[in-house]
């Protein structure tokens, strides 16, 4: 459970919703109900809330008495003040009103900013700043004109901030105190996914109205198939209209899922694009066009089918299972994520396309997500499933594509994939494909010698995507995948595994 000291500031309740958001249980008490006594029980960690005031004794004490809790703090505005000064630094009162945006700078790598791109929008709102900490404090972000923003202590796990990570302006805010509440504090979030299941149903029927039908992207990953069969729940079958692009790039399971009709979700739409996709795509070398090409098609065949369903039906509303993650990560600077996992959820759709993107999932992270699926019965082999870029094996094909590398590339991936669920394997990585390289090697097929295509396997264990470490497969077990691609898959002549870890590698070869 986390504590919210309220020292008066405008934002405490909000910073109660955000954390509750987090799925963490939240308390809020006044600094005089702190006074001097002992810890609630169950507290994980603390956050100081802003206030009006100027930093004194009593708050001072106030704090010095949460320090002894051994728990860690969060000082926000007022919070951050107090906290500094109660480890022996002063804030200045006479410094000038900062207010407004401003541009947070990351100085260092820090546990509280951590997954933040290098600048990033800030909101401020204080007349008093510190002037002077102690030792003990790192300076780990600056505001524009090099103001201090951010403050780590973490030996004693003590942060502050004097912006607000919980308002809205704050570009990042929600992940700020993700770091601190769910990595820093490891509050464990208290997610009942039946209340999370029956909110976005409450959502999802007040988008619809009484009469209204829904539309859906669903690429049959964890996101967009919870959001459809809970809007499947919610209105009906018949109200709702979850879209599966057929585009070509897809791996064998998910296309074989989508075309058996699943109970789960009984009214799933495929649309057969895989001419006009790969089409596009013939002979395409360059990774960023690929990805530009498949963004698209998807919206080009999206806007049709939109404008077919709507003389058939009364769609009110085009719903996608943008999750919090994916709203963080499109802001990654310099990472290439940015320009597609917008793909599919946050490339904004075209001027001709009917409808406004409705996101219901949008403040919720994946375990909040998955148990909610969980609960509504979407299948475990769908819960279980690792991640697969939009612009699928378009990527995994380096250099051009063409129609028999992706099938080659689908036909291998198919075959490891396997493997490794027969092994038990599957699900101890987070991620696993293959990619096919450009260049060819030779190799003895009879008794002949001839270039034979080079497969790269590779597999990651990682917790957030955005570094990961090798999966130490046993070396047995890509024998026996090697084995088995070269014997079926008559182009393969070469199978490597990939042994270097992101950074510097990235997953996906391109
Ligand atoms: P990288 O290659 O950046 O991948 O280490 C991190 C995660 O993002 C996925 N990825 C993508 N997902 N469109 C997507 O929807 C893309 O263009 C894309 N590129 C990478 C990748 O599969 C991994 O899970």
């Amino acid at each position: 459970m986390i504590v919210v000291v309220h020292f008066g500031g405008q934002y405490t309740q909000l910073i109660r919703r955000r954390v509750n958001e987090l799925g963490v249980p939240v308390e809020v008490k006044s600094s005089t109900e702190i006074g001097t006594h002992e810890p609630p029980s169950g507290v994980d960690g603390v956050i100081l809330s802003g206030g009006p005031a100027s930093v004194n004794p009593d708050a001072a004490a106030c704090v010095k008495n949460i320090m002894s809790w051994n728990v860690p703090i969060l000082g926000i505005c007022f919070g951050h003040q107090a906290l500094v000064y109660a480890t022996g630094g002063k804030v200045n009162q006479q410094f000038a009103q900062e207010y407004g945006r401003a541009r947070l700078r990351l100085v260092q790598p820090s546990a509280l900013l951590n997954g933040l791109p290098q600048e990033s929008t800030v909101w401020v709102s204080h007349g008093d700043t510190v002037e002077i900490f102690t030792e003990r404090w790192q300076l780990i972000g600056t505001t524009n004109d090099g103001q201090l923003a951010a403050l780590e202590d973490s030996a004693h796990r003590l942060y502050g901030v004097q912006f607000h990570p919980e308002v809205t302006q704050t570009e990042f805010g929600l992940q700020i105190l993700r770091n601190f509440v769910c990595d820093i504090c490891q509050a464990t979030p208290n997610v009942n996914a039946n209340d999370l299941a029956e909110e976005t149903m409450v959502a999802i029927r007040k988008k619809a109205g009484p009469e209204g039908h829904l539309m859906l992207a669903c690429s049959l990953g964890v996101d967009s198939t919870t959001l459809a069969v809970l809007a499947t729940q919610a209105l009906g079958v018949y109200r709702v209209h979850p879209i599966f692009i057929d585009n070509g790039l897809q791996r064998e399971e998910d296309v074989t899922f989508a075309r058996r009709q699943h109970p789960c979700l009984p009214n799933l739409h495929v649309v057969d694009a895989r001419e006009s996709f790969l089409a596009a795509l013939e002979r395409q070398p360059d990774p960023e066009a690929k990805r530009r090409i498949v963004g698209e098609m998807f919206w080009q065949t999206f806007t049709e089918v939109a404008h077919e369903l709507k003389k058939q039906f009364p769609i009110v509303g085009y719903g996608q299972g943008t999750i919090a993650p994916d709203v963080i990560e499109s802001g990654q600077e310099s990472h290439r994520a940015a320009v597609i996992k917008t793909h599919h959820n946050l490339v904004k759709p075209p001027a001709d396309f009917p409808y406004v993107p409705f996101e219901p999932l949008r403040t919720l992270y994946k375990d909040q997500v998955r148990a909610m699926g969980q609960a509504v019965g979407v299948p475990q082999e769908i819960l279980t499933k690792h991640p697969f870029p939009g612009p699928g094996l378009a990527v995994r094909v380096l250099g051009q594509v063409t129609r028999e590398r992706i099938e080659v590339a689908r036909q291998c991936d198919t075959i490891f994939i396997q493997a490794l669920r027969e092994q038990g394997l599957y699900e101890g990585v987070a991620q696993a494909g293959v990619t096919i390289l450009q260049d060819t090697a030779v190799c003895v097929r009879g008794d002949a010698r001839r270039q034979g295509w080079i497969v790269a396997l590779w597999a990651v264990t990682t917790e957030d995507f955005m570094t990961a470490d090798v999966a130490a497969l046993p070396a047995s077990f890509l024998e026996e995948v090697a084995t088995q691609l070269t014997n079926t898959v008559e182009r393969v002549g070469r199978v490597v595994y990939s042994v270097t870890r992101k950074p510097p590698a990235t997953i996906e070869w391109e």
